[in-house]
């Protein structure tokens, strides 16, 4: 029987639980749910209370032998055979340059013919990054050395490979093999020393993509956490490809148009709008920073800079709209007018813009 026990800022905690009770799931055991407790959460009565009913009612499943569901299904993945025939290379005119970050190994064989392909068919400049070529000597300690200015006590490749060959990148294409429902283990080290950058969105911008050999459809928790990576970076997702078509063609021209949106995006840049995982954790980091914000100086010094404390009462124009809303809702009339006006006031805006922009071309006007 398993559970896991956690203390956090609530950024993805719900994905390292996630994360947590499948792999134990694989392992043959039974997951009782788990225990997410913000990082001073315990210090509080309620907090105590909270976790010691929770641990008492683990043991009592524990001793009961309670049924508990799975909420797993076991991943079943056999790679298919990818190493196509590739054909004349894409001129490379393009002018963006394009980092490939990558923990390809030796046995990578289906992730280095992808990583291949992408590099052929780019009309830009390729710099494949081996993470495993740049001498990480280890993961992140946590000793929090880096809060100050954003220098990490390890002295290795990292700093190096970070600086000059992944934030000066127009364009990032990370590209793994998926190993036990996430990236190996490298990939993780990677991930785990970018806490150099504290909680600055650093990439911001820069268009990601993902090449990856493995069952990403069985992972729906690695889909959110890729996800997740772009929209708190703010950056535009070009795709994902993977290699769960089984056929070559398909890989290939997955891969082709992975390769083609840099054109795209190069000539028309945009962004989606972030979803519940960038605006949620975007809100979780600018509260927490500002919170901290006489320890993390890094952070805080880049947040002020950058005019990420966007909190809603700084903004003056709304606040002047709640006065007169407050206002008109203290009065019976006004409020009555409100209330009825209130769906055609939304749209109000929005209506002033379409009509101002007129039919699409090749639209008939209404
Ligand atoms: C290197 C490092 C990485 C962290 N990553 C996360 C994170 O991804 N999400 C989160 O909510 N909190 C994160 N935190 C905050 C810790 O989870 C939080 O401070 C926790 O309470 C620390 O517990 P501990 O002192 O037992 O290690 C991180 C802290 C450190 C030092």
């Amino acid at each position: 029987m398993a559970t896991v026990l956690t203390s956090s800022e609530h950024f993805f905690d719900h994905t390292a639980h996630t994360y947590m009770e499948a792999v134990s799931e694989d392992l043959g055991m039974r997951v009782y749910p788990g225990f997410s407790a913000e990082m001073e959460e315990l210090y509080s009565p309620a907090g105590q209370h909270n976790l010691e009913a929770w641990a008492r009612d683990f043991l009592r499943v524990v001793h009961q032998d309670a049924p508990l569901e799975r909420r797993t299904v076991p991943v079943s993945w056999e790679p298919p055979h990818y190493a196509p025939q590739l054909g004349a290379p894409t001129a490379k005119t393009g002018t963006r340059t394009i980092t490939v970050v990558t923990d390809l190994d030796e046995d990578d064989s289906n992730l280095a013919h992808m990583i291949e392909a992408f590099r052929h068919h780019a009309a830009h400049p390729v710099d494949v990054l081996n993470l495993r070529e740049i001498g990480m000597k280890g993961s992140c300690l946590g000793c929090l050395r880096c809060i100050y200015d954003g220098t990490c006590v390890y002295k290795d490749g990292f700093a190096e490979a970070f600086d000059q060959r992944i934030q000066t990148a127009d364009v990032l294409v990370f590209a793994g093999t998926l190993r036990h429902r996430y990236l190996g283990s490298v990939f993780k080290t990677y991930f785990d020393r970018n806490f150099r950058n504290g909680h600055r969105p650093i990439l911001h911008g820069k268009p990601m993509g993902w090449l990856l050999s493995g069952p990403l459809r069985q992972l729906p928790n690695m889909r959110r956490i890729l996800e997740a990576k772009n929209e708190v970076q703010r950056s535009p997702r070009l795709g994902i490809v993977t290699d769960e078509q089984r056929d070559e063609a398909a890989i290939t021209a997955h891969i082709v148009e992975l390769a083609s949106a840099v054109d795209r995006w190069a000539e028309e840049p945009w962004i989606r709008p972030a979803s519940f995982l960038g605006v949620g954790g975007r809100k979780i980091f600018r509260d927490l920073m500002y919170a901290m914000r006489g320890l993390v100086r890094a952070d805080h010094l880049y947040y002020r800079r950058e005019g990420l404390y966007d909190f809603p009462q700084q903004d003056h124009k709304r606040t002047l709209f709640n006065w007169a809303m407050a206002a008109m809702m203290s009065l019976p009339w006004t409020r009555r007018w409100l209330m009825e006006e209130m769906s055609k006031l939304k749209v109000m805006g929005l209506r002033k813009i379409v009509d101002q922009k007129g039919p699409a071309a090749g639209e008939p006007a209404s």
